[in-house]
């Protein structure tokens, strides 16, 4: 199979496809290389006919890289707006010229209002000439509009008013659109890359901050440079002569045997994924923005339920009633860290730090159980390989991700053995301890 895919590869450089096509639709900071994907398919000796899996499958590199090698794929998340960025990154078969003909039609639409509130004059718009009305009339329309100013991201600059009231009008005629579902879904996903890119505020280093008045205001320009980036994309994969197929399901990976089943999948051949890592990064707050725009999060219930899907790995997504911790935190390995942080947490009067030693207990439990589920789906012999990186960030206390990882997955009832751990990148800590930290590919086998 390993030399299946390096054929693969010599002819996927014969076509030049450029590494970014595809993956530039929309990119997410906590996403890895696409390169590694091919490196690693080589490696753990998939090719085509092997059907690969990504629990985690975030914006999709795993799925889009397994696209262009010719090899099926399936992707699971919790985000669902992440659910929306795979599918459509990976949904090949669209027209471009429609694409680009839709993308022509709503900016002739938006471009009046546009151009108004980009000069802050309204000739079109005599009968509700002041801004005040002309904000009513375009939030009016949109529910999605009304929570991101009830929700205080207005408030807090993570969008100029002026670049939001024009991207929330293209978004209500996107909506509007009668179209096949499928090009309504890439055009949404067209706009909100393009704010996270360049329209809001906010940057990511890796987290998310706002550096105010740092967005474009030129909604409609990024958004037709990003569709026929995309329709351009399009073209080029549509030359391809053999492309795998792909699924996409939303839900929570603890419980990943369950989703393939309902979903008609017996068994997987591989897995190539990174997973969250106990880090504090709350991947709803990461894609806050999308998950508004694409009309997933309008409250705080609906945002509560996307976050009680996800595995613990920070303080502000943990509640009482979890109890994954439970299964795990008697092993030596998980109780000494518990342990550590919670003498260094004894005296701290700060909230969030009473809860470090429980992120430590609940993260390691919610792998432990996504562990035990994926031996139920995984063939015999089947490899998967986790990309995760060691941490130190709850009071610099060392915390061998991988190592932990790894020692789940051989317990007996998990049944899996550690075939290869291999370091990919090294980094500074960044918590201030100077300690380098390596980052790991850990390869496990069913047995
Ligand atoms: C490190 S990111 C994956 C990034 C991905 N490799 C990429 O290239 O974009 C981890 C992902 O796990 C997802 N996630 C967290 N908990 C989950 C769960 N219980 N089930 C499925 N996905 C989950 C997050 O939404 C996030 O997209």
């Amino acid at each position: 199979m390993a030399e299946a895919v390096s054929e693969l590869q010599a002819g996927r450089q014969r076509q030049k496809l450029r590494s970014e096509v595809v993956h530039g639709w929309y990119q997410f900071v906590l996403a890895y290389p696409d390169h590694l994907i091919a490196d690693l398919l080589m490696r753990l000796g998939v090719g085509r006919g092997a059907l690969v899996l990504d629990p985690f499958c975030g914006t999709g590199t795993t799925l889009v890289e397994c696209k262009k090698l010719g090899i099926d794929s399936i992707g699971i998340d919790a985000n669902p707006a992440s659910v929306v960025a795979s599918q459509v990154k990976t949904d090949w078969d669209l027209d471009p010229e429609l694409v680009e003909e839709l993308s022509r039609h709503l900016v002739a639409k938006v471009a009046p209002l546009s151009q108004a509130l980009l000069i802050g004059d309204m000739p079109l718009f005599s009968n509700r000439s002041d801004l005040a009305s002309l904000r009513a009339h375009i939030l009016a329309q949109s529910p999605e509009g009304q929570y991101v100013v009830q929700s205080g991201m207005i408030s807090r600059h993570w969008i100029d008013e002026t670049p939001f009231l024009i991207s929330v009008a293209l978004l209500t005629e996107i909506k509007e659109l009668r179209v096949d579902v499928r090009y309504t879904l890439l055009l949404k996903l067209a706009l909100v890359s393009c704010i996270v890119e360049s329209i809001a505020n906010v940057r990511f280093g890796p987290e998310i901050y706002v550096v105010k008045g740092s967005g474009n205001h030129d909604v409609l320009r990024a958004f037709t440079a990003k569709v026929s980036t995309i329709a351009d994309d399009l073209r080029t994969v549509s030359a391809m002569p053999e492309v795998g197929r792909n699924w996409v399901l939303e839900g929570d990976s603890r419980q990943c045997d369950v989703l393939l089943r309902e979903a008609g999948f017996e068994q997987v051949d591989c897995v190539i994924t990174s997973p969250p890592y106990p880090t504090e990064k709350d991947y709803t707050r990461n894609t806050r923005l999308e998950l508004v725009y694409l009309g997933f999060v309008h409250d705080r219930e609906s945002l509560r339920r996307i976050k009680g899907r996800m595995v613990r790995s920070h303080s502000k997504g943990i509640y009482k009633e979890d109890s994954d911790g439970k299964l795990v935190a008697d092993l030596p390995y998980i109780k000494a860290l518990a342990d550590e942080l919670r003498r260094k947490t004894a005296g701290k009067k700060y909230g969030f730090a009473k809860l470090y030693p429980r992120i430590i207990e609940e993260y390691f439990g919610g792998m432990y159980r996504h562990l035990l589920s994926l031996s139920q789906v995984l063939r015999p012999g089947g490899k998967a390989a986790y990309v995760v990186g060691e941490q130190c960030t709850y009071l610099q206390t060392f915390t061998p991700t991988g190592t932990i990882l790894a020692q789940l997955a051989e317990r007996p009832e998990v049944g899996f053995r550690v075939s290869d751990v291999m370091v990919w990148r090294i980094r500074q800590g960044t918590t201030g301890s100077g300690n380098a930290i390596k980052e790991e590919i850990v390869v496990i086998e069913k047995k």
